[in-house]
């Protein structure tokens, strides 16, 4: 029987529980909890009684074994007025079926095959960089995976508008981040200011989609005139060719949110992976010197194919270990669908439970000096000695993230071909900061100067 009382945890306030700390300190909050009060914390925002889950057991118990016991939590539902109803917030036999149809995009051979565009689009972006150009890191790589985004996963090209989306889009997980930080918040019909913000911004990303989706049905007309129907397409062409049991379509709405979800998961995250190790890279010259000596003498040169990976074993520590000092994915969360149990406690229906990245890629049981960026501890086979879910950048289970594979190779491509050529020096003022909302943002970019190599 497991015991009835709560795991130990902080009191916090009255009303808010501990929702203060997690809003104003939200990474120092979730490593005092893990740090102060061992493998199983508890503690309340609000009404809600919360479990910070950081022993690598208990978060393969959430993730895995008891994976069909537990929904996406709270936080993630409060996302769906942009993300709607897609991969990362659906749930049940909804959530299998929409994972199937999208799987074949994200197998390895099919991945490999978008190689030679997420190499084509870089050759575009650096034949527009000039030595001595001033850019943010995190914007850069962040057009250029947006880019390939649409590209590998929609056929489409980069939208002119790229800025005013990205305003858009920073501008609703801004106000919905906001909601995330109050116990009470207006309902989001209710016309506050805030909430009027929220509905323009979604309106414009809505208007975007529209158009990804139009171009995709006049594609998958052409290739039906052109007698091409059943060649192998995108995804967003799979998705328009799928057709239920009773031979229904999606519905408009299903596709946006498969689309909105697909394009906004499938670039930010790779993004910030590039851009946190270009950071860490900078600030360790010995480690950028070790890189740029391995692509010398494995690539000569030239961008790496997904044959030239399993030579590039630096490369590889370097990304594992950027993810692992600044996960892009931070914290995750699960909420119990009945009563459970875990680590000996009592899980009732309806808590949640978080695990965090940021908690567990810190551990100095498994990882010495922590903070410290040391790609080569993942050089002698670290990945296989420590337990699974000590280090977990695409979380896991079935649940884990299906653009992993993709990520990886995308990550190794973009910074060999990139740093073969150039170097980013920070500009000396440079404040950077974390900023943690869905992602792990730096709050003012990285600013950077560009040098030839
Ligand atoms: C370094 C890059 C990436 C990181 C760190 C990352 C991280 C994650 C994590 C941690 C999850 C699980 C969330 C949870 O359990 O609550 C996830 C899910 C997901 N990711 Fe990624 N991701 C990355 C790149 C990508 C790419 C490139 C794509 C698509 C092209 C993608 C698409 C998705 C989707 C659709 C899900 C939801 C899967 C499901 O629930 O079935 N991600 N990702």
């Amino acid at each position: 029987m497991p015991r009835t009382d709560l795991p130990p945890g902080p009191r916090g306030t009255l009303f808010g529980g501990s929702l203060r700390g997690f809003a104003e300190r939200r990474l120092d909050f979730f490593l005092d909890v893990a740090r102060g009060y061992g493998p199983l914390a508890s503690f309340r925002f609000g009404p809600k009684r919360m479990f910070l889950a950081s022993d690598p057991a208990l978060i393969e118990q959430v993730l895995v074994t008891d994976a069909k016991y537990y929904i996406k939590h709270f936080g993630a539902r409060m996302y769906k007025p942009v993300l709607g109803n897609g991969l990362v917030t659906s749930e049940g036999d909804f959530w299998l079926r929409q994972r199937r149809l999208s799987q074949p995009a994200f197998l390895k051979q099919r991945v490999h095959s978008y190689a030679p565009v997420m190499a084509e689009l870089t050759r575009r972006m650096l034949a527009d960089w000039r030595p001595g150009k001033q850019v943010d890191v995190n914007y850069e790589f962040s057009a250029l995976t947006g880019a390939i985004a649409l590209k590998t996963l929609f056929d489409l090209e980069a939208t002119e508008d790229r800025a005013a989306f990205v305003d858009a889009l920073r501008d609703a997980f801004d106000l919905l981040s906001a909601r995330f930080r109050h116990v009470i918040a207006f309902p989001k019909w209710f016309p506050t200011p805030a909430n009027l913000r929220l509905k323009r911004a979604v309106r414009h990303l809505d208007g975007v989609l529209d158009g990804f989706i139009e171009a995709g049905k006049k594609r998958a007309a052409e290739r039906e005139k052109t007698g091409h129907a059943g060649e192998s397409v995108d995804l967003l062409s799979r998705l328009l060719a799928a057709r239920d049991e009773d031979g229904s379509a999606m519905t408009p709405r299903q596709l946006r949110d498969e689309a909105m979800t697909l394009y906004l998961a499938g670039h930010e995250t790779t993004a910030l992976t590039l851009s946190w190790g270009w950071l860490l890279l900078a600030q360790n010259p010995a480690a950028e010197d070790r890189l740029v000596e391995e692509w010398k003498r494995v690539l000569g040169g030239r961008a790496p194919t997904p044959d030239d990976l399993p030579n590039l074993p630096y490369t590889d520590a370097v990304i594992s270990e950027a993810m692992r000092v600044y996960p892009p994915v931070y914290l995750i969360g699960r909420e119990a669908t009945k009563e459970l149990e875990l680590g000996g406690y009592r899980v009732k229906k309806g808590y949640t439970i978080f695990m965090s990245q940021w908690v567990n890629h810190r551990d100095p049981k498994y990882f010495p000096d922590p903070e410290a960026f040391k790609p080569e501890r993942w050089l002698d086979g670290l990945a296989k000695r420590i337990p699974k879910y000590a280090y977990y950048p695409f979380g896991g289970g079935p649940r884990v993230c299906i653009g992993n594979t993709f990520a990886l190779m995308e990550a190794a491509i973009l910074l060999a071909t990139i740093g073969q050529r150039y170097r980013f020096t920070l500009d000396p003022g440079a404040v950077i900061d974390l900023d943690p909302q869905i992602t792990l943002l730096p709050k003012y970019g990285i600013p950077a100067t560009l040098e030839l190599r």
